[in-house]
């Protein structure tokens, strides 16, 4: 079945026997492993406990506590609710939560950091429950915000909307991410090329990835029973970066602002559903 008679296909419900027949190829061609509705079940508790935590830090978030007391939070809601955070030992990753203040891109450590008023954090949690895999992050204002914070803060939120209406079926991968180039470029920010969004559910990270950037028509159609996040990575400045000798910490090279915005999406047989949905 090729993309053109896949696409039409896709323009009506997709019966049970396509599903089974497009979620073969799917699986063969790119290593995508689409959910079946008990799937989406499961991922979609994991996904009410994600937002759940996020909440939770979000209330106690101000001027005064450190990146660490993050982590703390994030472990104990973690605890109390039987699941675990996907983030400890990933890839040897030291704490349960990424926590990117400022000039940090992603990746950012908790430690032992002041957040100070006017700071910027992104917060971005990851519990597995029952095996299941969902991925979510909101940039808070710590205290009260600067202009530039409440610029880059209100960009990458709107580059996350915008990228989401895209994720329709029968629509394709760079359609989401022209949607968010266009978007942060045409407000003078830039989007961070090295890291995208990506296949969740059964495990961390699963194909495909999904840029935040692209062109329209381009790349793999979205198909039922896709998840997979979208979380724009934009600079207020250029879109450069390092990672410091931490091996984790992502910064711009220029030393501007970035924020991000992250959710777990389903492809539905209508359009999208939001699994962590915020806002
Ligand atoms: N949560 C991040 C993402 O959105 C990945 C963090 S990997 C870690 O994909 F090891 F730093 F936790
Ligand atoms: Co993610
Ligand atoms: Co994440």
């Amino acid at each position: 079945m090729n993309y053109k008679k896949l696409k039409r296909k896709l323009k009506k419900a997709v019966s049970p026997y396509d599903f089974q027949m497009i979620k073969a190829q799917y699986a063969t061609q790119y290593n995508i492993r689409l959910k079946e509705k008990e799937d989406t079940a499961g991922i979609k508790k994991t996904a009410e406990l994600a937002l759940d935590i996020l909440n939770h830090v979000e209330e106690r978030i101000k001027p005064g506590i450190t990146t660490n007391d993050i982590n703390t939070m994030v472990e104990e809601v973690t605890r109390e609710n039987n699941a675990r955070s996907a983030p400890l030992d990933y890839h040897g990753f030291p704490k349960s939560v990424c926590t990117s203040v400022n000039t940090v891109i992603c990746h950012g450590i908790p430690d032992e950091t002041i957040l100070k008023d006017g700071d910027i954090v992104n917060v971005d949690v990851t519990p597995v429950l029952n095996g299941y895999y969902a991925d979510v992050s909101k940039t808070f204002f710590v205290g009260t915000p600067g202009k530039d914070a409440q610029k880059i803060v209100a960009v990458a939120r709107e580059c996350l909307r915008r990228g989401v209406r895209q994720a329709i079926p029968g629509n394709r991968i760079g359609d989401i991410g022209c949607a968010i180039q266009r978007y942060a470029e045409g407000q003078g920010c830039s989007v961070v090329r090295e890291y995208v969004g990506h296949g969740v559910g059964f495990d961390f990270h699963e194909p495909p990835q999904v840029p935040h950037f692209g062109k329209k028509n381009q790349g793999l159609t979205l198909v039922p029973g896709m998840v997979f996040t979208i979380e724009p990575m934009i600079n207020l400045g250029k879109h450069n970066l390092h990672v410091l000798p931490d091996h984790w910490t992502v910064v711009t090279d220029d030393g501007s602002l970035s924020a991000q915005f992250e959710q777990t999406i389903l492809v539905t047989d209508e359009g999208f559903e939001i699994l962590t949905p915020y806002d």
